[in-house]
């Protein structure tokens, strides 16, 4: 008997399209076994992933004598609301998901739990089967009946096919027969005393405290409740009981695992009085660059234990191959003019989408690295394994401990930002461009091209950062102020050379995806080769000119798009005082070496994307659309 309820919304689609779009998602799985009441668990922890982007949510719950499932289109609010806080779904075992529409729309009958025919098999899944088609015309032909759009129900029905009392062994056929990237929470009706994880490619962990066992998407999800998680490995099946948990190969042998101990500060998740997650991390800035930095400063030298590459290897690196997504890609443009001015060394970056399909040309004794913040950004995992499988090391420069890139490179140098909930990257951003200078202040040491004077006065300047950046933050309300003018903008361009261009790419993408601005970034000589067109009066131009020996050509295009009735906003150093004839309105920065200024531009930059999103009202941790890592292509 099913009990299935769920706030209607009319008319479910019941045809299935072919022509889905892919596009990023990033579900949130938690599941709960255990002496508490599950429902409110499993409800306050889908409560903490929802930075990850979602439009619906659900929940299955045994009661002891079926499992039953609430589902609700919209916020968790409304889950919430619809079970009473998850009072009204008495049990101590289930699981629960929020979910970003992939295949079929925002729907309920389109969320998850799935279940099976006789509703006796709970499932939610974050990622995408790809051959989810044939497989469902399989079982079509056996006779069983879809009532969504989702590719998540073929394994409900899967399950159910394959289901002949012995829950590991109907699992295990199915990963056999599944393709595509899953992250999955399983409950049998005949088997109350368990639940069930299973991942390839789409993160999972699983916990374990004295009140029971927990599976999450992500470690805030079961904060609160433990801090041993065990990180699930590829294909890796996890029985769940209340006072234990097993792990099992695809081929049902017993696992061995060991925990990993989470060191988060107990608030690292929470917002702390701030409005917004982006607002707290963007102040919390000044510690992540402190953090990321200061273990690898020893005694005036820069020590990268976690590089396992000898000073003979780092000589004779020829090449560097930086692939990345977004942010993290524009992390790697700053870094390419960092290690190609200061270090001489030839740097190709890509994005990692492009540099997976385009079969690039990796020399011998070229250096891959990867940057990602969460890790589990797909084409960047796609691309660290492409790099992989041609037999070259790759370093991963990630900021979620565990996560597939970190356990997948062969190197890791963590960036230690903590968690970061907003979908728009701040702290993790300026972490990595920390971790970045020290390396190639380390590959310029050993290669000879940082002589010592030079080295002296690099980190004398990297370490002033911190407190330079605290400083920036200091001028939140004249930033504010300034925003706010902006707020109902229609299109808003980003302009710079050099460095400056990385940063205006960053500036420009802050923008949009927090405010929904439209906004382009361009190198700053490249202007009049066509989009210069688009400056119109009043048109607000962000020029950020932080490298004295460009000063005069940003200045000369400044000039020409203010002849062109834009209104420029200059961001630049401390005594460009030539620059005042050319903009409007100045932001200046610290002094500091121009190869660390990305780090100093970028706080005007986040801030005035927060306050013009926050001037229109929207969703500023959580903008519409974006997920915070996506995990499919
Ligand atoms: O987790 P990753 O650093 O791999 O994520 C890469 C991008 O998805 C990410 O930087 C994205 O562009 C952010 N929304 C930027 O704020």
């Amino acid at each position: 008997m099913i009990n299935y309820s769920c706030v209607l919304t009319g008319k479910e689609p019941m045809t299935l399209k072919r022509s889905w779009h892919k596009v990023t998602i990033m579900c949130g799985i938690v599941g709960y076994i255990g002496t508490g009441e599950a429902a409110p668990i499993i409800l306050d922890g889908l409560s903490k992933l929802e930075y990850r982007g979602y439009d619906s949510a659900g929940i299955a719950i045994f009661d002891g004598e079926k499992i039953n499932i609430k589902k609700a289109v919209g916020r968790l609010k409304v889950l919430e609301n619809l079970t009473h806080g998850g009072e009204t779904m008495p049990g101590y075992a289930g699981i629960g998901h929020t979910r970003w529409a992939t295949h079929g729309a925002p729907s309920d009958v389109n969320s998850h739990p799935h279940f099976n025919k006789n509703g006796t098999i709970a499932v939610v899944h974050n990622g995408i089967i790809e051959n989810y088609i044939p497989l469902r015309n399989k079982l079509l032909g056996k006779g069983y009946e879809f009532i969504s759009e989702t590719d998540t129900e073929v394994l409900a029905h899967l399950l159910d096919y394959y289901y002949k009392g012995n829950p590991l062994e109907a699992i295990t056929k199915v990963l056999h027969r599944v393709e595509g990237s899953y992250a999955l929470g399983i409950m049998f009706a005949d088997f109350p005393e368990e639940i069930y994880a299973v991942r390839k490619d789409s993160p999972l962990i699983v916990g374990q405290s004295k009140e029971g066992c927990f599976i999450a998407s992500d470690v805030p999800a079961i904060l609160k409740y433990t801090r041993q998680v065990y990180y699930v490995d590829n294909q890796e099946v996890v029985k769940l009981r209340r006072d234990h948990m097993h792990f099992y190969s695809v081929d049902e042998e017993e696992i061995k695992k060991e925990p990993v101990t989470i060191d988060w500060d107990a608030n690292a998740a929470e917002k702390e009085g701030y409005e917004h997650f982006m607002l707290k991390e963007i102040y919390e800035q000044p510690k992540t660059v402190t953090d990321t930095l200061s273990p690898r400063i020893k005694n005036g030298e820069i020590v990268i234990e976690e590089l396992n590459m000898s000073d003979e290897e780092l000589k004779a690196v020829k090449k560097v191959h930086i692939v990345a997504c977004g942010s993290a890609y524009h992390t790697g443009v700053t870094a390419k003019y960092i290690l190609e001015g200061l270090v001489r060394l030839p740097v190709e970056v890509d994005v990692a989408s492009e540099f997976r399909y385009r079969n690039p040309v990796l020399e011998e004794d070229a250096m891959v690295i990867v940057i990602s913040q969460s890790g589990e950004t797909a084409d960047s995992l796609a691309a660290l394994r492409e790099a992989k499988s041609r037999g070259f090391k790759v370093l991963g420069i990630v900021n979620v401990v565990g996560s597939s890139i970190a356990r997948e490179a062969d190197s890791v140098m963590y960036t230690w930002a903590g968690p970061e909930i907003a979908v728009a990257t701040t702290k993790a951003y300026s972490a990595q461009l920390a971790a970045l200078y020290l390396l190639a202040m380390k590959l310029g040491r050993v290669r000879g091209t940082i002589d010592d004077a030079l080295f002296a006065s690099l980190l004398s300047d990297l370490k002033k950062l911190p407190n330079q950046i605290e400083l920036l933050l200091g001028q939140k309300q004249k930033i504010q102020r300034f925003a706010n003018r902006y707020v109902g903008a229609k299109d808003i361009f980003f302009i710079g050379r050099g460095i400056d261009y990385a940063i205006s790419m960053e500036g420009s993408l802050k923008l949009k995806e927090t405010s929904y601005v439209h906004s382009e970034s361009y190198p700053a000589g490249e202007l009049k080769h066509g989009p210069i067109s688009l400056i119109e009066d009043g048109t607000l131009v962000v020029a950020i000119s932080t490298q004295p020996a460009l000063f005069q050509k940003t200045i000369s295009n400044m000039v020409e798009v203010k002849a062109r009735g834009a209104f420029v906003m200059a961001i630049t150093c401390e005594g460009n005082k030539a620059i005042e004839k050319a903009a409007d309105y100045i932001t200046y920065i610290p002094e500091t070496n121009p190869y660390f200024a990305n780090s100093l531009a970028i706080i005007p930059l986040q801030l005035f994307s927060y306050y013009v999103a926050v001037g229109k009202g929207c969703d500023v941790d959580k903008p519409r659309n974006l997920a915070k890592s996506v995990t499919v292509e």
